[in-house]
């Protein structure tokens, strides 16, 4: 496993929810590392804290993590959304109260905390208990077939049916249908949109993947439609400082090796959409919680 945060391993995920890392005390905790994270710490009871999550590998540039996936799920009409648990409120000893929305999806423990970083953690469509729906929308688009649909409009896999015909001018065909959109983000001031991404394509077969956790973990967040391939989303903020990646849509990615791969051309941060990796991050608390 990854783990280019570089803060410790730490399996019970449950000890630091109980010590979440305010936002002054993280910065203590990134300049001086592991055993500051455990003193450091205090309730906050926004979520947050030290945590596994499986994202798109950073392949180059200075980003220090992978971009977190979105586990998704096809609806009984066929639309596309983002698997969010759920919302509970969960105690600590101390009595703190927070919300979150967490389940185990293909043996492993997902939180929508993942997305509790960038800023992101301030948004409203973050907020577990937000009234806000799960299906993924299409934005403005920056691919030509996107003229096809409107901004707003639900995906749907009727959008995805010639997936395996995709071709654009940067990278090469065969590697799957890409669209651009918002996700829980209806309903919020436009600075608070939460950009995704989102892939069809025959590059996600768990039978081809050797780790198994990371398969069955691809099995149960990449849902298959009728016409074959999976599709696979992700949150779009690249995380070394937070701009909005491009998927073979920005003229500089070939420079980079990244003609297939999601491309941040803020500082040439590269990620591998069909190379998921489970890495460790810390996830920042909520403010509105604390
Ligand atoms: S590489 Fe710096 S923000 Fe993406």
């Amino acid at each position: 496993m990854a783990n280019d945060d570089k803060y410790p391993v730490e399996s019970d995920r449950r000890r630091f929810v109980k010590g979440v890392v305010g936002g002054a005390a993280l910065s203590g905790v990134m300049a001086t590392g592991a055993v500051t994270v455990t003193s450091a710490t205090t309730p906050a009871g926004g979520g947050g804290g030290i945590m596994n999550y499986f994202g798109a590998n950073r392949t180059l540039g200075p980003a220090p993590r992978s971009l977190p996936q979105i586990p998704m799920e096809i609806t009984d009409d066929g639309e596309l959304a983002g698997i969010w648990p759920d919302p509970e409120t969960e105690t600590l000893d101390d009595g703190t109260e927070f919300v979150e929305s967490a389940e185990e999806i293909g043996g492993v423990e997902y939180t929508t905390e993942w997305f509790q970083y960038c800023g992101l953690q301030t948004f409203e469509g973050i907020v577990p208990d937000e009234d806000e729906d799960i299906l993924f929308r299409y934005d403005a688009g920056v691919y030509d077939w996107m003229d096809e649909v409107d901004q707003d409009e639900v995906m749907h896999v009727d959008h995805f049916e010639d997936y395996d015909e995709f071709d654009t001018r940067i990278g090469d065909p065969g590697q799957g249908k890409p669209a651009t959109g918002t996700w829980r983000s209806q309903d919020v001031p436009a600075e608070q949109t939460i950009p995704i991404l989102v892939i069809k394509s025959d590059h996600l077969e768990p039978d081809e993947i050797d780790d198994e956790r990371t398969a069955e973990w691809i099995e149960a967040a990449c849902p298959e439609d009728d016409d074959g391939g999976r599709y696979i989303a992700f949150v779009s903020k690249c995380t070394h400082f937070c701009c909005v990646p491009g998927y073979r849509s920005l003229d500089g990615a070939p420079d980079f090796g990244a003609d297939n791969k999601i491309y941040c051309n803020c500082h040439n941060s590269v990620y591998d959409p069909f190379d998921i990796v489970e890495e460790q991050f810390v996830s920042l608390p909520r403010p509105e919680d604390d």
